[in-house]
């Protein structure tokens, strides 16, 4: 079986070249951009943080981001991608959550770190404890055959990152 990472890598490739994620590299986000993508940020990681079990409790996310939000102090949009993702996520088994699970918190623990600086606010989102340790437990129980989850959340994050570009022109 293909190791995850590369069976990741194109879609991954593509969600890193999102205009709106190139904006965010180059610091040019507003505050009402950036919140409406922490609104959809807050809506994955308050689903999978309310039905499952996280492979370490320091990744707790959901109430870093609702600080974050309420720093900015900007209504954020939701988007219909977002929605869907959340409803997916839902009704998934944990064994297969884990493959989102690792999608997700590694984008924060990896590219996430590039972006503390860039984004608007203080970035509490960004913030982690002890990086190695939180890599090593989502290491512990990572499989290939996570592949084909971990490629759907991509497609969903890909498909948000599309429609916060178009509602916020
Ligand atoms: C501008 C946007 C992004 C940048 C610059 C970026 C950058 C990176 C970098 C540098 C790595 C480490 C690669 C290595 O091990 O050498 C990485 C890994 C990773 N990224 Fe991203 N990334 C971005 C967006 C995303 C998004 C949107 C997701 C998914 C929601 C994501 C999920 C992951 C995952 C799961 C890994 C770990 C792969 C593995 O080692 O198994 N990234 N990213």
């Amino acid at each position: 079986m293909i190791p995850l990472k590369e069976a990741i890598a194109e879609r991954h490739s593509l969600a890193e070249k999102m205009p709106f994620n190139q904006k965010m590299f180059r610091g040019e986000l507003t505050s009402a951009e950036y919140a409406s993508y922490l609104q959809s940020q807050l809506e994955i990681f308050s689903t999978i943080e309310t039905h499952f079990q996280l492979p370490h409790p320091a990744f707790e996310r959901s109430g870093l981001i609702q600080q974050d939000l309420d720093e900015l102090g900007v209504e954020p949009k939701r988007t219909e991608a977002g929605k869907r993702y959340l409803e997916y996520l839902q009704r998934l088994s944990q064994e297969d959550a884990n493959a989102h699970i690792y999608l997700n918190y590694l984008a924060l623990l990896f590219g996430g770190q590039m972006m503390k600086s860039k984004v608007p606010g203080s970035g509490k989102m960004y913030e982690f404890e002890g990086i190695p340790e939180l890599v090593a437990s989502v290491r512990q129980i990572q499989k290939d055959s996570w592949a084909g989850q971990a490629n759907m959340g991509l497609d969903f994050v890909i498909e948000i990152l599309g429609e916060l570009d178009k509602i916020h022109t």
